[in-house]
């Protein structure tokens, strides 16, 4: 049995930074260190947290601010209860695409909650439970706006919102990461992909090399 903890890796960033690019080169790079990884995401991760992510992102439910961060954090306490922590308990290493940090981003920066309230339901939700790592790709948001066209579809509730409310997004990741310098770490996204993953395994080896059973 593999006693050994696993680790929680998060990704954040604005829309269209690049995220889920990364996240599978990631995945891939921890595979083959013969690491067993989880990739999983946020909103979502669970078929309730899916669900709830279909809710969330229809443009044309009314929703307060208020309301959403709750829904957010049903759909993680779900998440938190039935994959990260048995996964991380298992000696998995998890990788997922956003969690609290983008709350404090989207619903604080973004929609005008206050830090403090969010911080509220986090330790009600996590008690003190936070990823080890959180790699937060940063763009200005005319780069991100740009890639985020590029890729097409149709825009969500979170897509169509416009510059100020982006750019609000963006200084609160980067007020997040100036509180937890440690744990978050900023890497500019406007480099290549091949830069921009060097970067991201830098920092994942880091990690690996950083204790075995904390
Ligand atoms: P995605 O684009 O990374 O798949 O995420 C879907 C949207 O959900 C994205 O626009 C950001 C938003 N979101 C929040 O507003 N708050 C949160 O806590 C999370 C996890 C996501």
């Amino acid at each position: 049995m593999n006693t050994q903890r696993g680790r929680l890796i998060t990704l954040e960033g604005g829309d269209g930074v690049g995220k889920t690019t990364h996240i599978e080169l990631l995945e891939a790079y921890l595979t083959e260190q013969g690491i067993s990884v989880l990739r999983t995401r946020e909103p979502g991760g669970t078929a309730l947290g899916e669900a709830l992510r279909k809710v969330l992102l229809r443009d044309e439910l009314e929703c307060g601010a208020e309301t959403e961060m709750m829904v957010l954090f049903a759909a993680r306490t779900q998440h938190l209860h039935a994959v990260l922590r048995p996964a991380i308990a298992r000696g998995q290493w998890v990788l997922c695409d956003r969690f609290t940090d983008a709350t404090f981003a989207y619903q604080g920066g973004g929609r005008g909650i206050p830090f403090e309230r969010i911080a509220r339901l986090e330790t009600f939700v996590q008690e003190d439970f936070q990823p080890d790592l959180t790699l937060l790709l940063d763009l200005p948001i005319e780069e991100g706006l740009a890639r985020a066209t590029e890729r097409g579809g149709r825009a969500d509730r979170f897509e169509k919102q416009d510059l100020a409310f982006k750019e609000r997004i963006r200084q609160s990741y980067l007020r997040r990461q100036r509180d937890y310098p440690g744990r978050i770490q900023r890497v500019d996204a406007s480099g290549s992909v091949g830069e921009i993953q060097t970067i991201l395994q830098h920092h994942i080896q880091k990690l690996l090399k950083s204790g075995t059973n904390p």
